[in-house]
């Protein structure tokens, strides 16, 4: 396989409209100095930068390499460019991408499959007045208030309080249209990264985040010292591999391809309960899929290589 991918020529495809541009264009130049260095004939494009799809055949592009995040990059738009132009790309599709990106739908998905997810409701914007008279009724605080589609922890809050909901609600509803509500879930934060497809689709050792805020929010996210790692996670065991096999069972559930990171809060009831699946994770060196691969001995030109193949899996 990797002497035929070594005649190819690789487009790294990174920066891109959302606001997760900056974390995807260090994704994307640590993946191309990768591919470089392993002797790969390799560019780096940046979809902001105008026609993708003219800039790709004029190239003579036979992979693309997506190391975009968020909007516009792991939503399946980008994929379906690419379906259309005929050119391989690492990664998952376009509906499991989709999928992903919607919380809601991801959470429709795992319900049917089985996979556990926090309970939620949503705050239809129609019917805003009745749906948070609704939820103060019946659904448990605290809750966990978040769009259907976002990043970076961006408008998620934890209401604890009944008095603070509608605020809450209303301002969210107000700046991201969708928006639903998710039982809080106490607990262990893990996330998972997952490398493969269906049936041959493996765990990653689990990495554990201990926020210094209340949750993993945006500044515990980007302020270093700001969330402690712990690698592998401290979990007994069987709940270990609960949670690895959880892990799986969400990537196969929305049909991932190749890799994804699998966020899951591990319930003080021994629940691994998935909140969101990301099907491309952050590639940078400061990353979680490279510190998981690099714990279970694979370096990142490993790494790189093995999402590249991903572009040839069905
Ligand atoms: N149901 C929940 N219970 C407890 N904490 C949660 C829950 N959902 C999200 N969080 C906290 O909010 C953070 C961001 O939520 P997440 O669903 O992962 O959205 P994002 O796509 O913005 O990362 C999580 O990392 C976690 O710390
Ligand atoms: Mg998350």
């Amino acid at each position: 396989m990797l002497k035929n991918l070594k005649n190819k020529k690789v487009a790294v495809l990174s920066g891109g409209m959302s606001g997760e541009r900056a974390v995807s264009l260090r994704s994307g130049k640590r993946v191309f100095e990768s591919l470089k260095s392993q002797g790969f004939k390799v560019v780096q494009l940046d979809p902001k930068d105008g026609d993708l799809t003219q800039k790709l055949k004029k190239q003579k592009i036979d992979i693309a390499f997506i190391a975009l995040h968020g909007k516009y990059g792991e939503d399946g738009t980008i994929q379906g460019l690419l379906e259309l132009a005929g050119i391989p790309y690492t990664g998952s599709g376009v509906l499991a991408s989709a999928l992903a990106m919607n919380k809601v739908a991801a959470k429709y998905v795992f319900r049917a499959k089985g996979v556990s997810t926090p309970n939620f409701m949503i705050l239809e914007e129609d019917n805003l007045d009745q749906a948070i008279g609704k939820i103060k009724r019946v659904f448990p605080f605290p809750m966990v208030v978040k769009p259907f589609s976002e990043g970076s922890s961006l408008g998620v809050s934890i209401v604890k309080d009944p008095d603070q909901l509608e605020a809450v609600a209303r301002e969210t509803v107000k700046k991201f249209k969708e928006v639903f509500v998710e039982e809080f879930i106490a607990g262990k934060e893990v996330t998972v990264g997952i490398l493969g497809t269906g049936q041959k689709a493996e765990a990653l050792p689990i990495l554990e985040l201990v926020s210094k805020n209340d949750f993993y929010d945006y500044e515990a996210k980007y302020t270093s010292g700001m969330t402690e790692f712990i690698l592998p996670a401290r979990l007994v065991k069987p709940l270990y591999e609960k949670t690895q096999a959880t892990a799986i069972a969400a990537h196969r559930a929305l049909g991932c391809r190749g890799l994804s990171r699998v966020d899951i809060i591990v319930g003080t009831d021994h629940t691994p309960y998935v909140h969101e699946v990301n099907t491309i994770p952050g590639m940078t060196d400061q990353s979680d899929l490279p510190a998981e691969a690099a714990h279970a001995g694979i370096g990142f030109d490993e790494l790189v290589l093995r999402i590249l193949e991903s572009a040839f899996e069905k």
